[in-house]
């Protein structure tokens, strides 16, 4: 018997992210049509749950596609890159006119800008979204950032604001622009999720080798810090993980751990399109570099036994202060992340058209996402207030907390530096602050050196034009 056209939307590729999300529909009253190419998982989401709303199984994608209203909308939920490709050619063929395909996994925006271009000339919609929380927020409300036409926005934008986190009344989904803009945004998303985690952990090791102090003490003092403006999910987490004893030895958990960060990529995705546009991410960049660095285990391992008291005695006198300075130091870099990631988003609107409003970004990572914290409220507000920001930097609120934190923030780079106790992001983004800050670059000695040796020519500050020095010659200056 042919399948009767009732489902509002579908998933198909039902691992956890996937059968998350389709409870997560059905909970929220969608009639919900899933499929997965080896049925055994439709059969147990089923079985576990459901009971949990309205959900159509089908076995084959011929079905599962039938059971759709139209226009259809289907939710692809399978691993980026081939996978992706391969559900997308099985589709294209069973779709009509004005159908919709949602890529909800993490795929780099150039795949998603090629696929949005190869189904529109099928008069197809195919919407590269991205999705944060991970499984609980799945299930529970994620931050949605979907791209694609705005005609595909108008089915999906209220699906997608029903079933998202809502912070203060206000769905943390929006549309982000057209095709590639969704995945984009949510790679800098994922960008700055490891900065801040790379400042985090920066700031336990900075703790614990000025305090000596335990990581369960430290966990206390993420949880104090929680409270106040620096409260966000993954401080939250830090003190959980930080507080955690491991079962097998009774050690605390993160010294059990192996010291060597993976990725998955998107991290560096991220500094690969900042370095394309020119934009200096760099407290991103250090973050994905400190990942790569420390699962340089040989290097690691020669390095230590060559330089074995290469850093000085480190004695925190108060420790009140200290905790406070590494709090404040920890504010204004995430601050910077936090700058660069805007910026990055802007120019990438600007590169590829997309009139990405960062407000509206920053309302929608409120809640749901990884990086959700209390001062994208402030982030909000700074660009509602003044859309052309030049940087987040000098938004009052955030330029105060900077201004602030300046002393505390060099206190801690150089006495970490005495104590060689290495913080690349916290190091990297004072040192970006203090350059954007600066009166003159020692980039005009760049410039000149490239004369010198290239003939590649330099402004200068007093007169309109190109000049090249006939450095060879006699030393005299042409206009080039
Ligand atoms: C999210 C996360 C998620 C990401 C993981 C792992 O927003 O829910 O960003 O999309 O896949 O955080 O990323 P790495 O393996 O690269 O650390």
């Amino acid at each position: 018997m042919a399948q009767q056209a009732t489902a509002q939307i579908g998933v198909t590729g039902l691992a956890v992210m996937g059968r998350n999300l389709a409870r997560n529909l059905a909970r929220n009253g969608f009639t919900v049509a899933v499929h997965n190419r080896s049925p055994e998982r439709t059969r147990s989401l089923l079985a576990e749950h459901g009971d949990e709303g309205t959900f159509v199984s089908s076995e084959s994608m011929a079905d599962f596609v039938a059971s759709l209203e139209r226009p259809r909308a289907v939710i692809v939920m399978v691993k980026a890159g081939g996978p992706t490709d391969a559900v997308i050619d099985e589709l294209v063929p069973l779709l009509e006119d004005g159908d919709i395909v949602v890529d909800c996994g993490n795929a780099h925006f150039a795949d998603t800008r090629r696929r949005e271009e190869a189904l529109r000339g099928h008069g197809l919609h195919f919407v590269g979204t991205g999705v944060s929380g991970g499984e609980e927020g799945a299930l529970h409300g994620p931050s949605i950032m979907p791209g694609g036409s705005a005609e595909s926005y108008r089915k999906l934008g209220p699906i997608f604001e029903r079933i998202a986190a809502q912070v203060d009344g206000v769905p943390c989904c929006r549309h982000i622009g057209p095709d590639g803009a969704g995945h984009f945004v949510k790679m800098v998303h994922n960008g700055i999720e490891y900065a801040d985690m790379q400042l985090i952990a920066e700031a336990y090791d900075l703790l614990r080798a000025g305090l000596s102090a335990s990581p369960a003490e430290i966990a206390e003092i993420f949880r104090e810090w929680n409270g106040g403006e620096l409260e966000s999910f993954l401080i939250e987490i830090t003190a959980d993980v930080l507080g955690h004893t491991d079962a097998a030895t009774g050690r605390p958990f993160v010294d059990v751990v192996l010291d060597q960060a993976e990725q998955k990529g998107t991290g560096r995705w991220t500094v690969q399109s900042a370095l394309d546009l020119g934009i200096p991410i760099t407290g991103i960049a250090e973050a994905t570099f400190a990942r790569s660095l420390s699962g340089h285990a040989d290097q690691r391992a020669a390095a230590r036994r060559a330089f074995p008291d290469a850093g000085e005695k480190w004695q925190v006198d108060d420790r009140d202060t200290f905790v406070e300075d590494v709090r404040r130091a920890l504010l204004a870099s995430k601050i910077v992340a936090y700058a660069q990631g805007f910026d990055h988003i802007r120019a990438g609107s600007l590169e590829y058209d997309w009139d990405i409003d960062l407000g509206g970004t920053a309302t929608i990572w409120r809640g749901g996402c990884i990086i959700r914290a209390r001062f994208l409220d402030r982030i909000r507000e700074a660009y509602d207030t003044e859309r052309e920001l030049p940087t987040l930097l000098v938004a009052p609120w955030f330029a105060d907390r900077v201004g602030a934190g300046v002393p505390a923030w060099r206190r801690v780079v150089a006495d970490a530096a005495r104590a060689g106790v290495p913080t690349p992001a916290f190091s990297s983004s004072l040192a970006y602050f203090d350059a954007l800050r600066a009166e003159r670059l020692p980039a005009a000695l760049i410039q000149g050196l490239r004369d010198n040796f290239g003939a590649h020519t330099y402004h200068r500050v007093d007169r309109e034009g190109s000049f090249h020095t006939l450095w060879a010659g006699d030393r005299s200056e042409v206009e080039a």
